[in-house]
């Protein structure tokens, strides 16, 4: 999935992944997991069984102005766009957060351009936050956020 450069365009510099830099991501995955009690799923179609991506909550440390907030994200794999699996899973997803673990400082944060990511945003009821740049990639990034009750 890693390795497209239309799934890689809005992350960090937009450079693609090899399996060994996909292999040690999954390790750090795991570890958020064991360490934290919450993460990336990662998303299968149901029917098949087939991987298609992964959606969940972790640490935005590229982005540590927003610290303590923990952000929800998500990445598929280009043939599964457009079928509603992003939205769905995202909307599972924060409501694990929010109604299993009790996490409601929430925020998520796309590239500008990134005009799907942004709808996922907004479908989640979350409200815009912020323009600011991402200091890893200097790229300018939107941050929206959950409301609070
Ligand atoms: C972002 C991503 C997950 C969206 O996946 P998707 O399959 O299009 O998601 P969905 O089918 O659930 O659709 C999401 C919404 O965005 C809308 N959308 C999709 N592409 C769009 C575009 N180019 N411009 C505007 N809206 C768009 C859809 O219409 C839908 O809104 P709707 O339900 O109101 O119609 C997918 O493109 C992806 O994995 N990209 C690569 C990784 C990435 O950028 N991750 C996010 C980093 S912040």
């Amino acid at each position: 999935m890693c390795s497209d450069p239309d799934v890689m365009q809005y992350i960090g510099n937009g450079v693609t992944r090899t399996a060994e830099d996909a292999a040690r991501y999954i390790e750090s995955f795991e570890k958020e997991w064991s360490e934290k009690g919450f993460g990336l799923f990662a998303i299968e179609v149901k029917k098949t069984g087939d991987f298609i991506g992964f959606t969940g909550l972790s640490s935005p440390n590229f982005l540590p102005e927003v610290f303590p907030s923990i952000e929800i994200g998500w990445r598929y794999s280009k043939p599964s766009w457009g079928k509603g699996y992003a939205s769905e899973a995202a909307i599972t997803a924060l409501s694990f957060g929010v109604d299993e673990l009790g996490i409601t400082d929430i925020v998520s944060i796309y590239q500008i351009g990134n005009e799907a990511s942004m709808r996922i945003m907004q479908k989640l009821g979350m409200i815009f936050d912020r323009r600011t740049i991402d200091p890893t990639c200097n790229r300018e990034v939107g941050v929206y956020r959950l409301p609070q009750q």
